[in-house]
């Protein structure tokens, strides 16, 4: 079934579960161009500022896929049905800089309908995102200090939000 167009105020995703159980890929990149790459993400959130639907993410700086975060304008942000869990555990141990990495999780990477991000034929999600703004975590902010515990090597994330620009999902993701 192929995914059907989802207006942002009719997505229904259960947020907590989709970043810290479900998991996403997180890709940046061209995909006309045949450069881009994908990770494995649980850290992120999806909110609306500046009047514009966002998906937020955070990156470490030691990524391969951060190369592309930082060197194009758009991202996508992809969820998979269960049966490709052994997948997103591969595309979040090993890194794109090894090899092909996408091939031997078994995904197909495929054009996105809006941005030059790719997306991918085996998701039930997608949310196709055009880079709005970046910011690199200050230490300085951190409230609590164990927040710091995260960054052992003093590798903080770089945070970036994107605006939504087109989401694609399987009905579950959709209100009535
Ligand atoms: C479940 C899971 C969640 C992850 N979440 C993040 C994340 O939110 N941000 C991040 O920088 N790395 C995260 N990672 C680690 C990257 O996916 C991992 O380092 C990956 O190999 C990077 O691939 P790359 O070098 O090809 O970009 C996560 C890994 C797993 C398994």
């Amino acid at each position: 079934m192929p995914l059907q167009p989802i207006e942002f105020t009719r997505f229904a995703p259960t947020v907590f579960h989709l970043f810290d159980r479900q998991w996403l890929l997180l890709t940046g990149g061209d995909f006309a161009r045949g450069v881009f790459n994908t990770m494995t993400i649980s850290w992120g959130s999806l909110g609306v500022v500046w009047g514009r639907p966002f998906v937020q993410v955070f990156v470490r700086p030691t990524r391969h896929t951060f190369e592309f975060m930082e060197h194009h304008g758009s991202f996508t942000v992809t969820a998979f049905p269960e049966q490709y869990r052994a997948a997103l555990n591969l595309l979040g141990v090993r890194s794109g800089r090894e090899g092909n990495k996408i091939a031997e999780a078994g995904l197909t990477p495929v054009a996105a309908a809006e941005v030059a991000a790719p997306a991918f034929a085996e998701a039930e999600l997608v949310i196709e995102c055009r880079k709005l703004y970046r910011a690199t975590l200050e230490p300085a902010g951190f409230l609590d200090p164990q927040v710091e515990v995260n960054y052992p090597n003093k590798d903080y994330h770089a945070i970036y939000y994107g605006e939504v620009v087109a989401i694609r999902g399987d009905a579950k993701y959709r209100m009535d």
